[in-house]
């Protein structure tokens, strides 16, 4: 059974199963939508009777009083309180893990991991989540956690909220239909999802299985970049963010409700779904964002820009530019730069860089980094192109060359990334990739004069 069946004993008011979601443009935007007319209330956010025999419920991202340039929450009029629910119980939370990261000492080792296992059949998203590490602590809203999921089972009467952070999904393999509280998201492979604190959805597979990569910010909320001296426009262009319009699932039968907690899983079962809503307005909002999208920008002269012009989505911290959690997208570009080593440089970074290849082959690794895969370079750590690549690099004939072979991604921390046990034993971690960088041998004369002729 593929996921669009296992989908189908749910009745939701978006439409049938493949039909295209409609979406509302802009990030940060003070958004509205109702599934039926009449359902948000207008001029005031809790009236003495909200519409149609609806609930409101404000959904705080931030606290009350926080800047307003900062702040986000959201009014929800649904069916049924999210209040209404029985005592939450603990449940196995199997390969998910949470901060603080303790389980194995932090080893400053250079890591590459191979794509994620086939999962068991019946394998759903929340079951199919595997940590491989993270840093600071959940219950101080620090830091962020690194998590790969594989799935091949539509969620149909489970339904997922994660109070510890935010949760940007990176399909690599397999489209995911989110059905969030909001109304439906569809992020394709290229395309990523932001899933804000607190709100719930469940995952639906349309091609059947699925498997990607999540970087859960414990941390203060994504926001677009400051761009500084690059002007009004450029990087990604909030235009180009997709917030979901209202829409609802039909209550059928019991739903599994899960909530992540301090790292862990609770659950309770309701008589009704939380996908309940029916109108909504506010900013605490779930978006769709496409790479492809995203405005590359370059050097037109010399030397590679350090990688932060790759940047997406940022997660600010009290020390101005340093950021929780960096989201940075190595798409299709030109590469123009005269008399430069074209691929990313040699370098040992303050910053942890765990990298993800959604699809193709990534510039400064001509192998070994595979679609599904991920490298880890922690805090300090030297790491560079490989040695084929810094001869071929080294030697290629300048000419203005498209590099548009693959489209990879880094998640960038401010503090080092401590693995977790299943990541250092994982059968698909790449025990050689220390090799990739022998070979680069001393090319400065013994003799410390002249270089050869
Ligand atoms: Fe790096």
């Amino acid at each position: 059974m593929n996921g669009d069946e296992a989908a189908g004993s749910v009745v939701t008011s978006a439409g049938p199963v493949g039909s295209e979601p409609r979406y509302l443009s802009g990030f940060g935007n003070e958004h509205s939508s109702e599934a039926v007319p009449g359902a948000l209330p207008v001029g005031r956010n809790s009236p003495q009777r909200a519409p149609l025999g609806l609930y409101a419920e404000q959904l705080s991202g931030t606290a009350f009083t926080e800047p307003r340039a900062h702040n986000r929450r959201s009014w929800l009029y649904r069916m049924r309180p999210s209040a209404a629910h029985p005592p939450l119980r603990r449940i196995d939370h199997g390969a998910l893990r949470g901060a603080p990261f303790d389980e194995v000492e932090p080893d400053p080792n250079r890591m590459r991991w191979d794509p994620l296992p086939e999962p068991p059949a019946g394998t759903d998203f929340v079951a199919g989540l595997w940590t491989l590490g993270g840093n600071g602590d959940a219950r101080r809203r620090t830091g962020l956690a690194i998590h790969l999921y594989a799935a091949n089972t539509s969620m149909t009467d489970r339904v997922f909220g994660d109070a510890d952070g935010e949760l940007l999904l990176v399909p690599e393999r397999g489209a995911l239909r989110l059905r969030t509280e909001f109304g439906v998201l569809v992020a394709a492979p290229g395309q990523v999802a932001l899933i804000p604190r607190g709100v719930r959805f469940r995952v639906e597979l349309p091609d059947g299985r699925a498997r990607g990569y999540v970087c859960e910010n414990y941390g203060q909320p994504f926001t677009l970049p400051e761009l500084g001296p690059i002007g009004a426009n450029g990087l990604a262009n909030a235009r180009d963010f997709l917030a979901p319009t209202a829409a609802f699932d039909e209550p059928t039968g019991p739903v599994e409700v899960i909530d992540k907690f301090c790292g862990r899983l609770w659950a309770a079962e309701r008589d009704h779904t939380p996908l309940d809503v029916v109108a909504w307005h506010g900013n605490h909002l779930p978006y769709l964002y496409d790479l492809r999208r995203f405005n590359v920008l370059g050097s037109l002269s010399y030397d590679h820009p350090d990688p932060s012009i790759f940047t997406v989505l940022t997660s600010p911290s009290e020390i101005p530019g340093q950021a929780n959690a960096d989201f940075v997208v190595f798409a299709p570009r030109w590469l123009v730069g005269e008399d430069t080593f074209r691929p990313p440089y040699f370098h040992r970074n303050v910053m942890t860089e765990y990298m993800g290849l959604i699809e193709g082959a990534y510039d400064a690794k001509a192998e070994g980094f595979r679609p599904g895969g991920g490298s880890l370079h922690n805090m300090m750590s030297a790491h560079g192109p490989d040695r084929s690549t810094f001869d071929r690099a080294s030697t290629a004939e300048l000419r203005p060359e498209r590099v548009d072979q693959g489209l990879a991604f880094m998640f960038e921390t401010r503090w080092p990334v401590a693995l977790t046990a299943a990541a250092v034993d994982a059968p698909h971690r790449q025990r050689g990739y220390d090799d990739v960088w022998q070979g680069l041998g001393r090319n400065f004369p013994e003799s410390g004069g002249s270089a050869p002729s």
